[in-house]
């Protein structure tokens, strides 16, 4: 479903220069449920971004349900992340001035242009999966920080994406809406065959993946199955 193949990322901040990734390649089959972890700089955030289209590796080639994404020019890269891919953020990223069900309707009004009546149903379907059904027209002010997540989520999941990529998805969380977060996003796994990857640090994501990929220095040094 993804391969990336002698990936490089070279960060060029004025006179500094620093390569990142040098050399990674990686596969990553349909509905794996994968964590990617190492130390803070590791380069977990820069392979994410990379693979879920919202940034371009210096050198190699990233393929996605056989679409090569290098060389594809920003609009046409954008468009296909809407189709194909979700992504939820650590810090959830959710329009203020929208309500919790117009954050979710937004990626199908800017991306992919669904008639109303669609939209709508996919939204409500979604609400009611997350459980958000009762806090539909709140804004993100008025709900807690689990709730402001599963908002993201539903978001991400809204287009039906094929991969879900999600960067810290628990860190802003306490342990037990961590651990509800991780149970949704296992079962929407587990309903839709969604592929899901995770940067993370949290121990409860690391002890319910199938696949534990070890980054440090932006190199993989494991990549192993989890037996469960
Ligand atoms: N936009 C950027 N410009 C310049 N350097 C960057 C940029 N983004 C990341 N870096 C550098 O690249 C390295 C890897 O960063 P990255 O964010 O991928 O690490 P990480 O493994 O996600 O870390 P953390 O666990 O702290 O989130 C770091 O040294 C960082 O300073
Ligand atoms: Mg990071």
């Amino acid at each position: 479903m993804i391969t990336a193949h002698h990936l490089k990322k070279v960060y060029q901040t004025g006179e500094i220069r620093q390569e990142v990734i040098k050399d990674l390649s990686l596969e990553i089959s349909e509905g794996e449920f994968i964590s990617l972890v190492g130390p803070s700089g590791s380069g977990k955030s820069t392979v994410l971004n990379m693979l879920g289209c919202l940034d371009t590796p210096t050198k190699g080639d990233i393929t996605i349900n056989g679409s090569p994404i290098t060389g594809m020019n920003r609009t046409k890269m954008a468009h296909f992340r809407g189709e194909n891919i979700g992504f939820i953020f650590q810090s959830f990223n959710l329009i203020p001035v929208l309500s919790v069900y117009e954050n979710i309707e937004y990626p199908l009004i800017m991306i992919q242009n669904l008639p109303e009546e669609e939209r709508k149903s996919r939204v409500l379907t979604l609400l009611e999966e997350v459980g958000m059904l009762d806090h539909k027209d709140k804004t993100p002010d008025k709900i807690s920080g689990g709730q402001m997540q599963r908002v993201a989520i539903a978001r991400a999941l809204v287009t039906n994406p094929k991969i879900v990529f999600a960067d810290e998805p628990t860190a802003n969380l306490d342990t037990k809406t961590a651990h509800m977060i991780i149970e949704l996003m296992k079962k929407i796994q587990r309903e839709h065959q969604t592929t899901f990857v995770f940067a993370t640090h949290d121990e409860k994501i690391v002890s319910n993946v199938d696949r534990l990929i070890t980054l440090v220095d932006g190199e993989i040094v494991a990549d192993q199955r989890m037996n469960k």
